[in-house]
């Protein structure tokens, strides 16, 4: 288990880090489209970032104002030790605190199971998002 920890950030101050990440993930790592991965959510979006102790960032998650829950990502070599976990349940009370009840996703497949543990619930079929399969998912808090 790596010696991690996660706080909000921001854009203005975090911009670099939360760059990076979701450059090396989805451009680099699921080739998604460099012109695709900055839209006109990045200034007005919450964000949480995992870093090592040592303050190196390895996972984001984005929190747009409009509930839906974006670029979720963790470097590769930290993987499946429950950091995005981690970031999700931090999104979550963010979103909360701030009385935003119903939360949504376009979860890739291979990540459904991830967001299954958070309450978040498959609807609509299957689609193609950014050359990947994905499918919307809800979450409503009780
Ligand atoms: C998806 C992603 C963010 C998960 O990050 P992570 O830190 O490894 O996730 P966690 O360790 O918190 O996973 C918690 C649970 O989610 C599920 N899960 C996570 N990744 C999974 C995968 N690739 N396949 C199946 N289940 C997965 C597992 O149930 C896991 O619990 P377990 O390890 O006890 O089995 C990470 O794999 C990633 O960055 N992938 C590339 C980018 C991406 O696909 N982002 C999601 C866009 S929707």
């Amino acid at each position: 288990m790596p010696d991690f920890s996660t706080r909000t950030a921001n854009w203005n101050d975090d911009k670099a880090a939360l760059m990076q990440i979701r450059r090396v993930v989805f451009v680099e790592g699921q080739n998604v489209p460099a012109s695709l991965e900055s839209d006109d959510y990045d200034n007005d979006s919450w964000y949480v970032l995992a870093e090592l102790t040592n303050g190196t960032p390895i996972g984001c998650a984005r929190l747009q104002p409009n509930g839906k829950v974006t670029r979720i990502a963790v470097l590769d070599e930290f993987r499946r030790q429950g950091i995005a976990g981690q970031m999700l349940r931090d999104i979550i009370t963010l979103a909360e605190s701030n009385n935003m009840n119903t939360l949504y996703l376009h979860a890739q497949i291979s990540a459904i199971g991830l967001y299954e543990q958070f309450d978040f619930v498959q609807s609509g079929d299957q689609f193609e998002e950014a050359g990947i399969q994905h499918v919307k998912m809800t979450r409503s808090s009780a």
